[in-house]
């Protein structure tokens, strides 16, 4: 049993946690986004198979390569930004599982049905793309996240030549840094209890 964090968490995490759309000139360190996946990697997958893989797009170079395949209206909101993530998942995903699931050998094996092989991997992959802003929060950082993109166009610009990235698919992306609060627009409301939810 753990203690409630406190209001101020809550606040950080969930009620004061808005989609940045604007950056400011503050750099992130390398060391930050190791620590952002330091976090968000013991968030749970089923079968622990963790498909997801992230492309840091850092360099001047990377961020020209992304620029034509965003739409238009995310240009800025994504490049003006220090990081930009692309979550992907990779196809490849179960190699990993008798390294990730060591207690059951016969796990590999549970997802070879291509239906249940493609949902294993896009839940849990987009899964894992939450727990990463989670993570970027919890460390005071602004996300994001964006799928206005060709995302077929990024696979075969960025994964598809790389032998590391080959078998990768991507998600969505994620701008990560300090947000400009004043290009915020007014917060959207939710929905509220009784609209979302059904206990029977
Ligand atoms: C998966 C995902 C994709 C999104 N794609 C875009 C996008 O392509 N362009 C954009 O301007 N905002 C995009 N957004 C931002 C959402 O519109 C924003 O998160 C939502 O309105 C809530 O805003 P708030 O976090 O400030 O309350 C996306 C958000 C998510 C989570």
């Amino acid at each position: 049993m753990a203690d409630p964090l406190s209001d101020l968490a809550f606040d950080q995490l969930f009620r004061e946690a808005r989609t940045a759309n604007a950056w400011q000139k503050t750099d992130i360190p390398e060391v930050m986004v190791r620590a952002v996946y330091d976090l968000m990697k013991w968030g749970a997958t089923s079968a622990n198979i963790s498909p997801s893989r992230f492309l840091w797009i850092r360099s001047d170079a990377a961020k020209a390569k992304l620029k034509p395949l965003l739409m238009e209206g995310n240009v800025s909101k994504v490049l003006d930004a220090p990081w930009t993530v692309i979550i992907a998942w990779d196809e490849k995903f179960e190699d990993k599982v008798p390294e990730l699931f060591p207690h059951n050998p016969d796990a590999k094996n549970w997802f070879t049905d291509e239906d249940t092989h493609f949902d294993a991997a896009f839940r849990n992959g987009t899964l894992q793309g939450a727990y990463l802003m989670m993570a970027a929060r919890a460390l005071g950082l602004d996300c994001g996240p964006m799928s206005g993109f060709d995302n077929d166009a990024v696979d075969a610009e960025f994964f598809a030549g790389d032998a590391k990235m080959r078998h990768w698919k991507s998600n969505f992306i994620c701008a990560l840094g300090y947000g400009d609060d004043a290009a915020l627009f007014e917060r959207s409301p939710r929905l509220c209890f009784d609209d979302a939810n059904v206990i029977l």
